[in-house]
Parts: structure tokens; sequence; C-alpha cells
């Protein structure tokens, strides 16, 4: 059996929960993505064009930093990427996760929480920057998802 972390960003706890939820179902590792920076109320505002999270979204280079770490991504074989939808597609966070590890000959899987919109473009994305992993579409999830939903997903990659 292979062997499985979920990886997670989450700015306002919905996708902490999730990522929660799947890595018990599947008895996986779990490691949160977290901002050198964290991203405060304001900084989430989507209406407001300045806010961070609009100035981060609307520059495809932008890559904020972030301060933990995974010690030997090497031992994984499957990596769930979890993380909120914003402006329809992966947070410029996910980005900078990408690409902060060799993912060669890895399957990722992305996942995540929304208001409604679909995972969109994020594991083409995610894939554009993750060169030699195997790369899924995705899927997004209902923030009170089950873990039996998650598990029956999930094991299709395990
Ligand atoms: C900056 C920003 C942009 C967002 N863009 C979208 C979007 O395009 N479509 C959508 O359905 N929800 C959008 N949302 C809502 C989040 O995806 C949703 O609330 C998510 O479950 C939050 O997860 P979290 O608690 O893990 O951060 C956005 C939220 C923020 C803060």
């Amino acid at each position: 059996m292979s062997k499985a972390l979920v990886a997670f960003f989450s700015a306002s706890g919905v996708t902490k929960k999730l990522s929660e939820k799947l890595a018990n179902a599947i008895g996986a590792d779990l490691f949160e993505i977290v901002p050198e920076q964290l991203y405060t109320d304001a900084d989430l505002n989507w209406r407001d064009k300045q806010s961070r999270s609009s100035v981060e979204m609307n520059d495809r280079s932008c890559r904020p930093a972030i301060t933990s770490k995974i010690d030997d991504m090497s031992g994984y074989d499957v990596v769930f990427v979890g993380f909120p939808v914003w402006w329809y597609r992966e947070p410029s966070i996910i980005d900078t996760f990408a690409e902060s590890y060799d993912f060669s000959g890895k399957t990722i899987v992305p996942f995540a929480t929304s208001g409604g919109s679909d995972i969109g473009d994020s594991g083409k994305n995610i894939a554009e920057l993750t060169k030699g992993a195997r790369v899924d579409v995705g899927r997004k999830f209902s923030a009170n998802a089950s873990e039996a939903d998650l598990k029956a997903w999930a094991e299709k990659f395990l």
C-alpha cells in the first residue's frame, strides 16, 4: 500500500477540518502549509481589489512564503493537496508549495472547499509546477463531506 500525506492550506478553518477528516479516514500523515505571514480578515476581503489576496491572485508569479516544512517528502507516494478555492483556482501559496519539493514519480491529488465554485484548473496549474508527477484534476468537496465519502474517493489513488 502506498504511503500518503495530506498537505493543506486553510485560511479560515474549513479546509483544515476536511483535511483532518481525510487524513483520519485513510490513515495518512497530516501537514499544514503555514504562511510566513498569516492572512488577516482584511487580507481575505475579495471585494477589495487592493487586499492582499486580491493582489496575490492577480499576479500568477506570486509565491507567498511558507514557514512549515516537510522533513522527508521522499517517503510519500501520494500527496493530497487541500486548499480553499480562491478566484476559481488554487491560492498562490499552493503554487509556492508545489515548487518547494521534488514530486517526480509521485501522485498529487488536489482537493478543495469553496463557496460553490468547482476546483477549476487547479490540477492543471499544479501539474505545470510539478514536472514528473502525476497530477489528478482533483475534486471540490462540501465542508461537511463524510469520512466515508472521502475514503471512497481517496482510495482510488492509494
Ligand atoms: C480571497 C478569496 C477568494 C475566494 N474565491 C472563491 C471563488 O472563486 N469561488 C468560491 O466558490 N469561493 C471562493 N471563496 C470562498 C472559499 O473558497 C471558501 O469559503 C472556503 O471554504 C474557505 O476555506 P478555508 O476556511 O479553509 O480557508 C473565496 C474566499 C476568499 C477568502
